[in-house]
């Protein structure tokens, strides 16, 4: 039994070293775990909410899209995409406002605290809310429900969406009389909210007290050390390591025979510039080779769009077969099934791909992929069984990641070539 994770982050700005210590970090160890299935996206339709200035969509969820990479998640393990490049997920949006409460979203914690600020200044209750800022939590339950993660890794701020979205999701299932949704559950890292920025606050872009992941390069990581307050003991004073912001960020990087000896050290009088040098070297030393790749990234940005479509592929392998069902479901249905309306031509029908399994001289068995025009996409390892190559077969129709198939792609084709054949089948 495989266990899937999902999560999304909005693309409004540039990430910090406290996303990276308490979202990206341990999502990205958490993918790499056998029997783990993971679900990651820029949730740009979300960007759109808070944010109206396209460059600054664009270019962030280039920035989160190169962080992902550089940060280690393996786009052939994890299902990586834009949201915006699945349209069943604003259509699952609608589906979804249809059984929600308009009384339900008059509590989510977003709209209540713009409600709240303008009251609170005399204006009227609901100015400058959009529609988008209000069904925010309807859009999050079709990023979550489309999938059907076991588990939705989250902040605490985002735990009341989750919980919106086990309500509209048992609410539909209940309305249309069947299981289309597993509920999800909110997974939240103790860690996530540890962070401290550099006035001891939680690290937070709100409250300007972040340590900026990769932007601005070393040089930015060192300025913001630099600033991290501290008491003001001169080098030589025994200090209190406990409870400090400084060794709060080391601790998040350090290795524990090294978190001991800055506690010791601070202890016996080390400078604050000495620690916070310290603290540069640790963190620099785990960050600075992702960095590099981080800008090679961002100087490439063709690359990620390719790995981003294939992403996106795969995402909709999975999303169309249940959008399908949830269509015919509600009752959005074609008066008579498309293949009796309109009888395929032979030219539609050579232009699908095709599996070819066969037998060899060897004895063994095999499959390839073939494209619409018959060129060869793929092929697989040699099974002993055929019965072992037809089920890889299906899994691969089914949506399972080429990665985790016994095959080969063919010279000169692309994994994002394979992954649209896939889809055009799936559609077929
Ligand atoms: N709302 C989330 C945030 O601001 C981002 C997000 C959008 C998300 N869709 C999601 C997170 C789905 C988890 C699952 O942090």
């Amino acid at each position: 039994m495989t266990t899937r994770y999902l999560t999304g982050i909005t693309t409004t700005g540039t990430l910090h070293l406290g996303n990276y210590v308490g979202a990206l970090r341990p999502a990205i160890a958490a993918s790499r775990q056998p029997g783990v299935e993971s679900f990651f996206f820029m949730a740009d339709y979300h960007g759109l909410i808070k944010c109206d200035d396209p460059a600054r969509i664009e270019r962030s969820t280039q920035q989160i899209a190169a962080t992902w990479l550089a940060a280690g998640l393996d786009p052939e393990r994890v299902v990586l995409y834009r949201q915006s490049d699945l349209p069943e997920i604003p259509e699952l949006t609608w589906l979804l406002t249809c059984v929600t409460a308009k009384g339900q979203m008059n509590r989510a914690h977003a709209y209540k605290a713009a409600v709240d600020a303008n009251v609170a200044a005399g204006e009227d209750a609901d100015a400058g809310v959009t529609m988008g800022l209000y069904s925010y939590p309807i859009l999050m339950a079709a990023d979550i429900l489309l999938f059907n993660p076991h588990f939705v890794p989250v902040g605490k701020d985002q735990v009341q969406h989750i919980e919106m979205a086990r309500d509209v999701a048992q609410r539909f299932n209940h309305t249309y009389g069947g299981e289309f949704f597993r509920l999800p559950e909110a997974q939240t890292e103790a860690e996530m909210e540890l962070l401290p920025g550099l006035d001891g606050r939680k690290m937070s872009k709100s409250y300007d007290n972040v340590v900026p992941l990769f932007e601005g390069g070393e040089r930015a990581l060192r300025e913001a050390i630099a600033r991290i307050v501290t008491d003001s003991k001169l080098p030589g004073e025994p200090k209190q390591p406990e409870g400090t912001t400084l060794v709060a960020l080391h601790d998040a990087f350090a290795s524990a025979p090294q978190r001991a000896a800055i506690r010791a050290e601070l202890r016996a009088g080390l400078g604050w510039g000495d620690a916070k040098q310290r603290l540069f070297d640790v963190v620099n030393a785990e960050i600075g080779p992702m960095r590099a790749r981080y800008d090679t990234l961002m100087a490439d940005p063709a690359q990620m769009e390719t790995i981003l479509q294939a992403g996106a592929a795969r995402a909709r392998r999975e999303a169309t077969p249940l959008l399908a069902r949830l269509r015919e479901a509600v009752g959005l249905r074609r008066f008579q099934p498309l293949a009796a309306a309109a009888p395929q031509t032979q030219q539609a029908r050579a232009a699908k791909p095709t599996f070819k399994q066969y037998r060899e001289a060897d004895g063994r068995f095999y499959f390839k992929l073939l494209d619409g025009q018959g060129a060869l996409l793929l092929q697989s390892a040699p099974f002993d069984q055929g019965r072992e190559a037809g089920a890889c077969v299906a899994r691969l129709k089914a949506g399972a990641p080429l990665a985790d198939a016994p095959l080969t792609l063919a010279e000169g084709v692309t994994t994002a070539q394979v992954e649209a054949a896939l889809q055009a089948l799936a559609d077929a």
